[in-house]
């Protein structure tokens, strides 16, 4: 193996990534993160505006972007942005499986709907996302897929039954995916973060007319960093510098693992 450089190793020019729920939170910072590293970022949102907010972002700074409508639940807009990036580019090189949504309910309390569209978007979408990236790639013989998964694989926790049962097979679906895409030189992983401060959590601090609550945020964020080992939040360049780590060649020999960015939350102590 050719003996790479640190900046080599971390190197994504040239490259192209898709990126699914990339209009905020977490797929924000992933997508600006693999474009500061030089790929040409796809930001796929089911909202446009926030697509186009994230791809406006990196290309002001620099960055080489665009921002792209899909719902991860249907499969034919997940194949048409691969399809896009394949025929503008000839490759696609990082798909980031990145769009979930999350609900509270208990599992005597979960409706048939409530499963069903936790499962459409945080596992469908996921499946959807590695067929669609999974047949480029092994075409190519050559890519990055990232699953994000959750802190909730590990922890079982009350209300979140849906959720962490789409995680669960989140991180089933990339191990095995691994092995059978291996032998193609195509690599899959998954991150499972630990609690970061996004918008997918703001659901907890909220006014009575729907807006933040920045005393209850003040007080959530505290309570939630308790969970770490450090006692710091997580935020969310700490899992974009994992995707980043995932996509780049540094990461080679890297596939089939689930990697914790979490300050330590999920050890068994
Ligand atoms: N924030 C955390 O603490 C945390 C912890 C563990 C795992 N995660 C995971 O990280 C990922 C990002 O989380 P986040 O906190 O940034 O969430 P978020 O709710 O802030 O952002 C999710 C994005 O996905 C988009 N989206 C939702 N449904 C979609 C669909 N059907 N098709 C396309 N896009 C869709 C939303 O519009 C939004 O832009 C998720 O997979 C989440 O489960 C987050």
């Amino acid at each position: 193996m050719t003996r790479l450089s640190n900046h080599e190793a971390f190197d994504l020019s040239g490259r192209t990534a898709v990126v699914t729920g990339a209009g905020r939170g977490l797929g924000r910072a992933i997508a600006q993160r693999l474009a500061e590293a030089g790929a040409h970022v796809t930001c796929a949102d089911i909202d446009p505006a926030t697509a186009d907010d994230t791809a406006a972002l990196i290309t002001s700074a620099g960055g080489a972007a665009v921002g792209r409508t899909l719902d991860v639940t249907r499969a034919a807009d997940v194949e048409a942005v691969v399809a896009e990036v394949v025929a503008d580019h000839g490759h696609l090189d990082v798909m980031v499986n990145n769009a979930a949504i999350i609900n509270d309910t208990t599992v005597l309390d979960t409706t048939e709907a409530d499963l069903d569209r936790i499962m459409a978007v945080n596992f469908k979408g996921v499946f959807f996302g590695c067929q669609a990236a999974g047949r480029a790639m092994v075409t190519q013989r050559s890519g990055s897929i990232i699953n994000l998964a959750s802190g909730a694989i590990d922890i079982p926790t009350p209300g979140l039954i849906c959720y962490s049962a789409a995680k669960v097979a989140v991180a089933q679906l990339t191990r095995t995916l691994a092995t059978e895409l291996g032998p193609d030189q195509v690599r899959v992983n998954a991150i499972a973060p630990g609690w970061i401060d996004t918008p997918m959590n703001e659901r907890h601090v909220l006014a009575a007319d729907g807006s933040v609550d920045p005393d209850k945020k003040r007080d959530y964020v505290a309570v939630r960093s308790r969970l770490s080992v450090m006692g710091i939040p997580g935020e969310p360049d700490d899992i974009a510098f994992a995707a980043l780590y995932l996509a780049s060649p540094a990461a080679r020999f890297v596939t089939g693992i689930v990697m914790r960015p979490n300050g330590g939350s999920t050890m068994p102590i």
